[in-house]
């Protein structure tokens, strides 16, 4: 993505002992970059969700992991820290993938080379994930590319859930790759972004991200994409994932379910973008996926800019009420169109999965 004109990745290398991200929780407000030197200090932007979004914690959770080897690089040392990092947030699968990955190409090496080969392995994640995500772009540019010629070149209106673009990889996003790509190749389009409460990535991040690429977008309430659906102002649903079973089901943002259900009654497709390092081969089922409950506080609270520029955070419930707080739900496979894949579309079944992925 662009940051100020230039082309910007989400998390970067400072050196060969320390790695960069953007503070998510202040933007859309200030574009604030944190400076990460240990696997503690990645363990806890990943827990605050100071960093978040699937691929980008695996991301995060191997470059931790890189920087604890530099302090221990012995086979108990590795352990815990995969744990460590692994507990920080239990429903999408890249973190482990991509902690697992680490620790299997670590194990059996010589203790010597295990510093270098570390670093090298978390910028392989890095940069594969890059490549993974353009591939999606390409992959879901041609069903946007078709929809648009349907519509004889009239504006395809695109409605998203949550912030599965740039900011929640490396580049790229997962969602917003094809969105960005359309863009780019001159079609005309429009995208409804769901605020996405209780944490508003999508009023804060996602408009952020489209309005940085200058797309054409509205922010609406997470409610309201059911009546833009019914009036026909919605030609496709692209969300991302924090994780697929084996059986093509969905885990995604909180709300991301009713979203799929809006388009199964309005005959609205309903696709959904991920890298490989997404599914999870060994759950055969979205019941079986954990589902990381969040603090109250992010329902009962709201956060926002007053007009002197200070960032407050306020509540916005009667004193003394509960509240409850699932982060993700989980979209059955049957209420989804297609899975868009860097190695193509397939349907949200087991065939269709195994069809582009044999050997995983
Ligand atoms: O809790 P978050 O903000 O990390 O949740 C992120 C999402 O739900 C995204 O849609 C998902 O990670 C897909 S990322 C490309």
């Amino acid at each position: 993505m662009k940051i100020g004109g230039k082309h910007t990745r989400s998390i970067w290398t400072v050196g060969e002992d320390a790695f960069g991200i953007f503070d998510q929780t202040r933007l859309p407000h200030e574009l604030v970059t944190l400076t990460l030197h240990s696997a503690e200090d990645a363990a806890r932007v990943i827990r605050s969700m100071q960093t978040r979004g699937a691929p980008l914690i695996g991301a995060v959770g191997a470059y931790g992991l890189a920087l604890s080897v530099r302090e221990d690089a012995s086979d108990d040392a590795i352990n815990q820290a995969v744990e460590m990092l692994a507990e920080t947030r239990p429903t999408a699968i890249n973190l482990k993938w991509a902690l697992w990955r680490m620790r299997g190409a670590l194990l059996n090496q010589p203790h010597g080379k295990r510093v270098a080969l570390a670093w090298a392995e978390a910028q392989k994640i890095a940069d594969e994930d890059v490549a993974m995500n353009e591939a999606i772009g390409f992959n879901g540019l041609k069903i946007i590319e078709t929809i648009a010629e349907q519509k004889s070149g009239e504006t395809v209106n695109i409605l998203t859930h949550c912030n599965a673009g740039w900011l929640a990889t490396v580049d790229y996003g997962t969602a917003l790759a094809p969105i960005y790509m359309a863009h780019d190749a001159g079609i005309a389009l429009h995208v409804w972004v769901d605020e996405t409460r209780p944490r508003n990535q999508g009023a804060a991040l996602t408009a952020f991200e489209l309005g940085n690429h200058g797309v054409n977008h509205t922010i609406i309430a997470d409610n309201a994409g059911g009546h833009y659906m019914q009036d026909g102002q919605v030609d496709m649903v692209i969300v991302g994932t924090d994780r697929v079973t084996a059986n093509g089901d969905v885990a995604n943002k909180i709300g991301t379910y009713l979203k799929a259900l809006a388009a199964k009654d309005n005959n609205v497709p309903f696709y959904v973008a991920l890298p490989s390092s997404t599914i999870d081969w060994t759950l055969q089922s979205g019941r079986d996926i954990p589902i990381e409950e969040r603090s109250p506080d992010e329902v009962l609270k709201m956060s926002g800019r007053l007009q002197d520029g200070s960032v407050v955070t306020v509540d916005i419930a009667a004193p003394g009420s509960r509240a409850a707080n699932p982060g993700f739900d989980v979209t059955p496979a049957r209420l989804v169109t297609g899975l868009i894949t860097e190695r193509g579309t397939c349907a949200a079944t087991p065939e269709g999965l195994r069809g582009l992925f044999p050997k995983d």
